[in-house]
């Protein structure tokens, strides 16, 4: 029990090690539809930056140059977030996308990644808990995926400081638990008359490997930027397309009163966490104690510390918070609002001047204007993108 626990917790980890148990039931990949392809290759590599954000995305190790190139740059070594990506290519991303809706990553050909990351939901879930391989039922709610490469810090306990970390650790955690799992998964996929093609294509040979099936999906993933909401649009004309209430609920947002800026920052309204920012440092940071509870079932990072989320696309990711506690923006703001409760590790900036919970005593306008806001956050694209919908239906 505890150790099917465990592995829902690391989704990825997860998918990876069950394979481990198809050494001993060998168990046949049964016969799969192919998936439906475009004629030549989506681009994946040279994406459209709208509206000038590409002057936004030199954060992380991944830099989106003028022309949208996306390419990976090896920080000075020393600095918090070394990635060593390749960069992205159409046919490795192209892969990626398979591997990444494919249900033969699962021992049971239960779930893929799409099945808890959908493409409607921001690649979120949509519920509380995410259904597993075997039914089982995540403890923390499935996240969004968000200009992930971009991120300091990974999971909703920060566990993991990059995506590089993410899609080749569980690989190399596995190989400790024993070899053989990865080289199970690597032949259950070649045994997929679709797979060698796209592996030659993307890597010059058919071979299936771990090493290759890692770097597909972190590119498919790399690829996946969302930039695109009517707030980026607003960078290039002051905001003109935006109502009062939306403009009411921007200029709270960014605040000294409202203060939710001060956490939610930079160009995903993530964690201010690269080095020497305030949720910054030598270890995986980036999280905070909001208060949402007296004494924790879940305590995070410890201490009742989660990871500060992107906010990106919000309105499309509900329910929200580790849990998904709250079904709706508004609930997440009156919490804000009147909800937080004294933690004895609330972070310093949710405590008033008298040092108990914050109480921001918005109006019922405020407060819409600040769901109002939160909703220009939504790329409308990238839901609706064929380069990331499921191309096995
Ligand atoms: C059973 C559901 C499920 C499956 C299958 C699944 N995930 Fe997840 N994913 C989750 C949940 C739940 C979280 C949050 C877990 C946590 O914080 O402990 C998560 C978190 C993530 C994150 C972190 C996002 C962030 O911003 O911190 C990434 C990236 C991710 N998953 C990618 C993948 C990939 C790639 C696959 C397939 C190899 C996959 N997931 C399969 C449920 C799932
Ligand atoms: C002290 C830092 C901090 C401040 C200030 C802050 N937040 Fe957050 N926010 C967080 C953390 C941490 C979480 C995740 C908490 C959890 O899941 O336990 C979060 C979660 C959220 C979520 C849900 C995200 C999801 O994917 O489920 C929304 C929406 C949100 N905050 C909006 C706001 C708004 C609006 C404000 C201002 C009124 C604000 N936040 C102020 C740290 C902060």
């Amino acid at each position: 029990m505890k150790n099917a626990f465990y592995l829902l917790r690391w989704p990825l980890l997860g998918l990876l090690a069950v394979l481990a148990a198809c050494e001993t039931t060998r168990e046949q990949a049964p016969e799969m539809t192919a998936p439906v392809l475009p004629e030549s290759f989506y681009n994946y590599s040279n994406v459209e930056m709208p509206f000038g954000a590409a002057r936004d995305f030199a954060i992380g190790g991944m830099v989106v140059d003028q022309q949208g190139l996306i390419d990976f740059v090896t920080l000075p070594s020393g600095s918090e977030n070394a990635f060593e990506l390749q960069n992205v290519t159409d046919a490795g991303a192209t892969l990626g996308r398979v591997l990444f809706y494919d249900r033969q990553l699962s021992i049971n050909n239960a779930v893929a990644c799409g099945s808890c990351h959908r493409q409607e939901f921001a690649f979120a879930d949509g519920r509380k808990g995410s259904e597993g391989f075997g039914g089982k039922v995540t403890p923390r709610n499935s996240m969004g995926i968000v200009n992930v490469a971009m991120n300091n810090n990974l999971f909703w306990d920060s566990r993991i400081a990059s995506l590089r970390q993410m899609v080749v650790q569980p690989v190399q955690n596995h190989i400790e638990m024993g070899m053989e799992s990865m080289e199970v998964l690597s032949k259950k996929l070649a045994k997929a008359n679709y797979y060698p093609p796209l592996f030659e294509a993307a890597f010059g040979t058919p071979e299936v490997t771990e090493g290759r099936i890692a770097s597909a999906l972190t590119q498919f993933l790399s690829s996946m930027i969302t930039a695109n909401s009517k707030f980026d649009r607003g960078q290039e004309d002051n905001f003109a397309a935006f109502s009062e209430l939306e403009k009411m609920g921007m200029t709270l947002f960014l605040s000294d009163r409202a203060k939710c800026a001060s956490c939610h920052s930079g160009p995903n309204f993530s964690a201010p966490d690269g080095p020497g920012d305030p949720y910054g440092g030598s270890t995986v940071k980036g999280t905070a104690n909001i208060g949402l509870d007296l004494l924790y079932r879940d305590n995070g990072k410890g201490e009742g510390q989660f990871k500060i989320p992107s906010l990106r696309n919000i309105a499309l990711t509900a329910p929200y918070m580790h849990d998904g506690r709250f079904n709706t923006l508004e609930e997440v703001v009156e919490h804000y609002n009147s909800g937080i409760q004294a933690h004895t590790n609330l972070d310093a900036k949710l405590t008033g001047p008298d040092g108990n919970p914050q109480r921001l005593n918005l109006n019922a306008m405020e407060k819409s204007a600040l769901v109002a806001f939160l909703k220009t956050l939504t790329d409308e694209r990238l839901v609706q993108d064929p380069r990331f919908s499921d191309p096995f239906r």
